[in-house]
């Protein structure tokens, strides 16, 4: 059995951060959060992996290289444009060959891992194992429909008007009996070939497609609010460990010091990972809150948010909710008056305390 991986895509629910790295390597707890479903497919036993790949391939290539490091041999797969995900299983096809195989989203969140699902698939080997989930609000997924026994009767992708509350997981499993199916798809009114339509295809064609409802945990970490809840469920069930130099501060919780980071002066409440390198001085870190390596976070005050690689924090107070990109900078405007001074990329959003 083979894991294809899909690590290519636009990511434009992240932008600006997706401007200039790969949505999959986001940090979820300083892990990007590709290596959580690198880490699932390992344990589940499998060991050859095809990560396709898009404009983002270097970064992705530095980040896994061949994969030893999962206990995994990865091979690339250049998608030329992000043209579905039912497209990716098409350039896969090669490297398949007539294997089983796991594809794994690789921006979404499953805690539990895939083990349990991977080895009931192995014994009862449908043409196509699927997963599925309920969510508020379907219309932004792939929504399935079933009849009154349970079986799956199709899928629809984003559906204006959704036929059941039912959403698609983004782990499925699949025998070599999906690739005709593949082969014969046409694009979607998004211009693209959607894996809905594969699976559809399997049912229509008469073959049998094993649909499990989930309740454990899921998120697909497209957007900011998505990201910032799954970092809070990893640091919840993380171990603390204190490598790094504290000094005058106070740690409350489960709190992790990265090698090399220094805590002075400071209040940290956990759940909550300080990266190596990092300095956080005169300020108050608050649950949830993750800061990755070599950022600042000086006189200020952060809680529930993610700070990424090399981003400085000086003298605000109080961010909250918030995901702030590689190497950015905040601070407070030195001269009078006293306005925003913003230099603000592409796609940036920002909300302003209307009080401050
Ligand atoms: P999506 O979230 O469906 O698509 P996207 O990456 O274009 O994101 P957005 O909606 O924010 O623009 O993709 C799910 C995963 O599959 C993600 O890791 C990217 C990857 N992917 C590919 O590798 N190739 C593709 O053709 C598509 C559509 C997605």
């Amino acid at each position: 059995m083979k894991a294809l991986v899909l690590a290519g895509g636009a990511g434009t629910r992240l932008r600006p951060i997706t401007h200039t790295s790969a949505k999959q390597l986001v940090p979820v707890a300083n892990k990007p959060v590709l290596f959580y479903g690198l880490e699932a497919i390992a344990e589940a036993g499998i060991t050859d992996v095809g990560i396709v790949v898009g404009d983002t391939a270097p970064e992705i290539r530095r980040a896994v290289g061949d994969g030893s490091a999962f206990g995994l041999k990865v091979t690339y797969l250049p998608q030329a444009a992000p043209l579905g995900l039912a497209h990716a299983v098409l350039i896969a096809r090669e490297y398949l060959g007539d294997d089983d195989f796991v594809m794994y989203l690789g921006d979404n969140f499953l805690i539990g891992g895939i083990t349990d699902l991977v080895e009931r698939f192995r014994e009862e080997r449908p043409a196509a194992q699927i997963m599925l989930t309920k969510v508020a609000d379907p219309r932004a997924f792939g929504v399935a429909e079933l009849d009154t026994e349970g079986r799956l009767i199709g899928l629809e992708e984003k559906p204006e008007h959704p036929k059941s509350d039912l959403v698609l997981v983004g782990v499925f499993l699949f025998t070599a009996a999906v690739h005709p199916i593949v082969a014969d798809l046409t694009p979607s009114r998004r211009g693209e070939l959607e894996i809905s339509d594969a699976i559809t295809g399997l049912v229509d064609a008469g073959c049998r497609v094993e649909a499990t409802i989930t309740e454990g945990f899921w998120k697909d970490t497209g957007n900011v609010t998505d990201m910032l809840e799954v970092n809070r469920l990893v640091l919840e069930g993380m171990e603390p460990e204190l490598t790094g130099v504290v000094r005058d501060s106070e740690l409350i919780g489960r709190v992790t010091v990265a090698p090399g980071a220094v805590v002075r002066n400071s209040r940290v409440v956990g759940p909550a990972i300080i990266g190596p390198g990092t300095v956080v001085e005169d300020s108050y870190l608050g649950p949830f809150t993750s800061v990755a390596e070599n950022c600042q976070i000086i006189d200020s005050e952060l809680e529930y948010s993610v700070v990424l690689r090399g981003a400085a924090i000086r003298g605000v107070r109080r961010i909250e909710a918030s995901l702030i990109g590689h190497e950015v900078e905040v601070t407070p405007a030195t001269r009078s008056p006293r306005a925003h001074r913003l230099v603000l990329g592409d796609h940036s959003k920002v909300q302003i305390c209307a009080y401050s």
